[in-house]
């Protein structure tokens, strides 16, 4: 059993995946959230997990449940990923941020519910730490880190500006134009650049084939 194991080509890796949306809370009644399901994050974990690597799964607030046996730590807001990200980051080897994150939050969060008044109501929102920008500025040589990009429009640029800016070793293009990929959806359909802004193409799949050419594209770079 040891010796199978052994020979998992992720075996002795510690890894790290964010899944899930965040969501910031206005009061304590609502908050700001997206549509994200978490599906795509929770099978990378696992596909992780069953090639032999040791996953932290940091998810955010999901239904979702992973199949393998991993470690999760569940987390509501952006700062609580941070965080969490943050105590893991030293000892990862493979880090992928798939989590959907928010941008911004509410530059004040109210003790108690807000009431309803006679006008509008205008929210003041303060900028999150971009997570996975700030992993990138501490990355030591040996670490791989992955992370994503969703784009509506002028998609292979800002996904390249990503990868870059934020010193990613690859950056998994997600298209919302592309039909059958996205939120909800239990298929996508992605584009993965490396370093070396080399391209490749993929067709629409199930999210659990994803995430197996995701996993496949980290291990070409171990
Ligand atoms: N990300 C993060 N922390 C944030 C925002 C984003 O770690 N506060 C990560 C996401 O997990 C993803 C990558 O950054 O891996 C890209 O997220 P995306 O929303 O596509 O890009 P942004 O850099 O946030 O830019 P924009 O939303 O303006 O396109
Ligand atoms: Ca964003």
């Amino acid at each position: 059993d040891n010796a199978i194991k052994k020979s998992m080509p992720l075996f002795g890796k510690k890894v790290m995946v964010t899944a899930g949306p965040t969501y910031e809370a206005i009061d304590p009644v609502r908050f700001i959230g997206n549509h994200s399901s978490g599906k795509m994050g929770f099978a990378i974990a696992d596909e992780l997990a069953s090639l032999g690597a040791e996953v932290t799964l940091i998810a955010g607030p999901t239904a979702q449940q992973s199949n393998q046996t991993l470690k999760r730590i569940n987390v509501v807001s952006a700062l609580d990923m941070l965080n969490a990200c943050n105590a893991l980051f030293n000892e990862t080897d493979i880090t992928v941020m798939c989590a959907a994150v928010a941008d911004y939050k509410p530059k004040t969060v109210a003790n108690q519910k807000i009431k309803k008044q006679d006008g509008d109501f205008n929210l003041e929102l303060e900028k999150t730490t971009d997570i996975l920008a700030s992993l990138g500025k501490s990355k030591k040589p040996n670490q791989i880190l992955v992370g994503f990009a969703l784009e509506t429009n002028d998609e292979e640029n800002y996904a390249k500006g990503k990868l870059e800016k934020k010193n990613l070793d690859l950056v998994v293009l997600n298209s919302l134009n592309d039909a059958g990929a996205g939120f909800k959806s239990d298929t996508n359909k992605i584009t993965i650049f490396n370093k070396a802004l080399e391209k490749t193409v993929f067709e629409l799949k199930s999210k659990t084939e994803v995430a197996k050419d995701i996993c496949e594209a980290i291990l070409k770079i171990i």
